[in-house]
């Protein structure tokens, strides 16, 4: 049934209403149930200068997603969202042989209908908010990306992949299928046909075949990994921070609105950002042949 006029029925915001603009907390407290940063116990966050490297910490289970890793790294990313030091992040994994080799099997085998749904949902909710993080996320891949793994690299907005990266989604080996976005995610990176392979053959991907298919920005030997990650990053953050920002909120909300609204806001984004001191600057450096020294305002 439709919305019938008058009826108690919050109006949908449109695209331009639903984007929201940067706002500074005087402070953020952790709410109920959050873990204080330094609480933390399998997620460590350091930082290079303007970028924090969010590295999850369970290498003896080849960093694998139990429903605490899965909590403390909605609470690293909430607390990173409300840090404006932060102009990009790279996420990835401790050791040499694993990103993420998947939701932890231990925990999932306990589960019934009803807390399975439970399971989606929450990882889903978690890595969903890494895809909306207004800033830049990448994946640094080193070894294993495989089911929940995989799916956590297709959350981030881009992936950079050691040699010895494997991505894959072998759920369906054990009966189950993916459950935080990768049913959906990979076919709209890859394209229907190979993501249908990769998710009922449940085989694993190299880096190198990872890369023709676009899954990947690059493949770089394992010891360069987090310097190239950095690297690639540094190319985004050098630029607007409001541009930047901007662009991946229309990139991404894209993706669940008609086109004809799309457009809409796009028009009107670009507008927001010719009332900025960034593009200011940014045109003003270019045409006194100089480098931008952007604000974020
Ligand atoms: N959940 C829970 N534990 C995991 C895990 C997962 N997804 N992946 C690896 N581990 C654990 C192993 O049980 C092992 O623990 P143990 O030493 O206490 O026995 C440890 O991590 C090392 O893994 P191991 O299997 O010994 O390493 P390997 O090099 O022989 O194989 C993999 C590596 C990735 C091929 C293999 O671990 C694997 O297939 N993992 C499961 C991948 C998967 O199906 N993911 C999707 C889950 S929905």
């Amino acid at each position: 049934m439709g919305w019938i006029p008058g009826a108690l029925c919050p109006p949908v915001p449109t695209f331009v209403e639903s984007i929201q603009l940067p706002i500074t907390p005087l402070f953020s407290e952790p709410s109920a149930g959050r873990k204080l940063m330094s609480d933390l116990q399998y997620i460590n966050i350091s930082w290079d200068g303007e970028l924090a490297i969010v590295t999850i910490d369970r290498p003896e289970k080849l960093n694998a997603l139990n429903g605490e890793v899965i909590a403390e790294l909605g609470d690293a990313f909430d607390s990173l969202r409300h840090d404006d030091k932060v102009l990009g992040v790279i996420l990835t994994g401790a050791g040499q042989k694993a990103f993420v080799a998947g939701a932890d099997i231990g925990e999932l085998a306990k589960m019934d209908a009803l807390s399975g749904v439970q399971v989606s949902r929450v990882g889903q909710g978690v890595f969903r908010s890494i895809e909306r993080f207004p800033k830049p996320v990448l994946a640094a891949v080193g070894g294993f990306a495989l089911g929940g793994g995989c799916e956590l690299a297709l959350a981030c907005h881009l992936r950079l992949a050691a040699e010895n990266a494997r991505f894959g989604l072998p759920e369906v080996g054990l009966g189950i299928m993916p459950g935080y976005g990768g049913t959906i995610r990979l076919a709209r990176l890859i394209g229907l046909g190979r993501a249908v392979e990769l998710t009922l053959t449940g085989e694993m991907m190299d880096a190198d075949r990872a890369y023709a298919v676009g899954l990947v920005s690059g493949v770089v030997p394992r010891e360069e990994l987090l310097d190239q990650a950095k690297a690639l990053l540094r190319k985004i953050t050098k630029n607007g921070p409001v541009a930047v920002r901007m662009a991946l909120e229309c990139i991404y909300r894209a993706v669940d609105v008609p086109l004809s609204e799309a457009l809409a806001a796009e028009a009107s984004i670009f507008g927001l950002l010719a009332s900025t001191e960034d593009m200011k600057e940014g045109m003003t450096a270019f045409l006194e042949k100089r480098k931008p020294d952007f604000k974020g305002r």
